[in-house]
């Protein structure tokens, strides 16, 4: 019964609150159940919905048990694996987007179902690998598996430069698509190097001014965004919202459009599909900051200015070549 009491580093939260209230701590290190993996953490990384949950904004919509370990990207390699499992051994090198039902990977380990990890790329270290599940596969489901965009088709990509944004935008341009971006002026030039078509600064141009009679746009601002948002699209395009509430359907109906909104899905196919693009060069993800996972509560604060370019990775381990 030794394992049963064994610990882990982890940062966990025992109240809502301020970044203050994440605690770098012991914490019960998982055992892996029949069809679960344990994966030994090198980097995770820092989403919006982290500290929306810490903040506790998403009550009532995601409630946990506290105390709880936040974080749902995950680069690291097999520990061990439960009764039943198949995919994975140990010392596999494995990047994944574990289930938001469960605790998250701000710690040294981490329980996973076998099919929430895919092959880690093998051009990047756990660092760069830990910022793409979430952010991509989300990026990708919005276009391709809702939107529904093909080579050639127009997309509107609001907060561009952000994780997700950042990484549409590489997608859209994979495909094939003209893509506008809106950024701050900061982040123009930065837009264009990503392959954006038409980067649009939100301080000087108002997006619907210049883009118009698009296929798809994909919102993650809300508010008066969105309502901007539906004069972009021609009829019969689609508005792919990322964050609540849902786009109105009234709306969508007095434009003559499409709405849905999305929550960005684990689909191993597709994270091995993204680590395949990313070994072969078609993209890379921007890494902003980098924080060992004891200064988590420095990495919400960052996250939170909603300014960030790229991602924001938390470190576990020293050597995550
Ligand atoms: N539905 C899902 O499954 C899902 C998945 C991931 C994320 N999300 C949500 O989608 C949103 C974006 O996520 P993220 O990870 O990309 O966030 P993020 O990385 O924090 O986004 C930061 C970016 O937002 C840009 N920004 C701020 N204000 C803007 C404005 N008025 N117009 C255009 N851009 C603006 C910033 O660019 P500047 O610095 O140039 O202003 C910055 O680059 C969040 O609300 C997140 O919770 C949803």
């Amino acid at each position: 019964m030794a394992n049963a009491m064994a610990t882990m580093k982890a940062v966990r939260f025992h109240t809502y609150g301020g970044p203050e209230v994440l605690v770098y701590e012991d914490a019960p290190k998982p055992e892996p159940a029949a069809g679960e993996v344990i994966v030994k953490v090198y980097a995770t990384s820092v989403n919006p919905i982290d500290w929306k949950i810490r903040a506790g904004h998403m009550r009532g919509f995601r409630d946990y048990p506290l105390p709880f370990i936040l974080g749902w990207d995950v680069s690291g390699v097999v520990e061990s694996v439960g009764p039943g499992v198949s995919l994975w051994k140990p010392g596999d090198q494995v990047y994944g987007r574990p289930d938001m039902a469960r605790t998250g990977a701000y710690a040294e380990y981490i329980a996973v179902k076998e099919d929430e990890l895919a092959p880690k790329p093998k051009s990047l270290d756990h660092i760069h690998s830990a910022a793409i599940p979430l952010a991509g596969l989300t990026a990708w489901q919005a276009l391709f598996d809702t939107a529904g965009l093909t080579p050639g088709q127009k997309v509107l990509i609001q907060a561009a430069a952000g994780g997700v944004g950042h990484l549409a935008i590489q997608f859209a341009k994979l495909k094939d698509l003209y893509v506008a971006g809106t950024a701050s002026g900061r982040n123009q030039e930065y837009l264009k190097q990503l392959g954006c078509d038409l980067p649009i600064d939100y301080e000087l141009t108002r997006f619907e001014d210049v883009a118009r009679d698009y296929d798809a746009v994909i919102e993650s601002m809300g508010g008066q965004v969105r309502t901007r948002s539906w004069k972009v699209l021609k009829k019969g395009g689609i508005l792919v919202a990322l964050i609540g509430p849902p786009p109105s359907e009234d709306d969508a109906k007095a434009y003559g459009v499409r709405a849905a909104i999305i929550w960005g899905q684990m689909k191993p196919d597709q994270l091995a599909e993204i680590a395949r693009l990313a070994d072969a060069g078609k993209f890379r993800p921007e890494i902003a900051a980098v924080f060992p996972l004891r200064d988590a509560a420095q990495a919400h604060r960052m996250s939170e200015t909603e300014h960030v370019r790229g991602k924001i990775v938390l470190q576990v381990v020293s050597d995550v070549s």
